[in-house]
């Protein structure tokens, strides 16, 4: 996926205001990247955008695969709670294009289920009774089992506490590389971007100041922003 040059922002004429400015990423097949800034910086508006929640002003995004797909914070506003999780895990393939017969819609949901850590009685179960980490492996499969190649994933662990918080990140880790996944792995917590992704941008009031390895950005930022959150996330230690 590219961005490039995008701007974006809420409000029509002059009630516009501009929260995304000039944005230029690229994500390749099988890679992690982090966006990390303070809070009402711009990150979920920027994954939004990239799903075409919200127009561009400005600029382009470009998809190389199938739709990508979201994982949110809280997934629990987007499970219907009236309904099972095998329901909600066969609901995008009874909406899908072909016919796929009720046996085999079932047979899917319970290997996707399966694959995220959740064996077959969950799917008897409803949203409401399962714990946020459960929810959250629930939420994966969804995007799985709808055939995402591309996961922009926002906040996905920050609800989470620390114990679960691993456990998510390392399902996460494992999905992508046994299927080739690419994150767009979106974040407030330095500890967490440091753990999962391959590169890391930065940033700031809707700007991107600073992108690259992760480890050379922890290391030796370049941006005196980049600095800033850095310091201020004493508990990160790249060695
Ligand atoms: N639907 C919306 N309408 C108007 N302003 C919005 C809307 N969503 C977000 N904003 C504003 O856009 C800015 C960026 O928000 P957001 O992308 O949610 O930041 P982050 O995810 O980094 O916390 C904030 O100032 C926020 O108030
Ligand atoms: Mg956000």
């Amino acid at each position: 996926m590219e961005v490039r040059h995008l701007d974006v922002g809420y409000g029509k004429r002059k009630k516009y205001r501009q929260v995304l400015f000039d944005v230029d990423l690229t994500l390749g097949q099988g890679e992690i990247l982090g966006l990390v800034g303070e809070s009402g910086c711009g990150k979920s508006t920027l994954s939004k955008a990239i799903l075409g929640f919200v127009p561009a002003a400005g600029g382009e995004i470009i998809h190389h695969t199938s739709r990508p797909q979201m994982v949110f914070q809280d997934p629990f506003s987007s499970l219907n709670p009236g309904k099972k999780i095998g329901w909600i895990l066969e609901e995008p393939l009874r909406l899908h294009k072909g016919v796929i017969p009720a046996s085999e819609r079932r047979e899917r949901a319970v290997a996707m289920a399966r694959r995220v850590g959740l064996d077959e009685s969950f799917l008897e179960r409803y949203p409401g009774d399962l714990s946020g980490g459960q929810r959250q492996r629930v939420s994966i499969a969804i995007a799985l089992i709808q055939g995402a190649e591309l996961i922009l994933a926002d906040e996905p662990v920050s609800a989470l506490d620390v114990t679960i918080q691993r456990q998510i990140m390392e399902l996460m880790l494992e999905l992508q590389e046994e299927m080739g996944l690419s994150y767009l792995f979106i974040s407030h917590d330095l500890d967490v971007i440091y753990q999962m992704c391959d590169r890391v941008m930065v940033m700031q009031s809707g700007r991107i100041v600073e992108m690259g390895d992760v480890e050379r950005v922890f290391e030796r930022p370049e941006h005196p922003y980049t600095r800033t959150l850095l310091e201020a996330s004493q508990s990160v230690d790249p060695a």
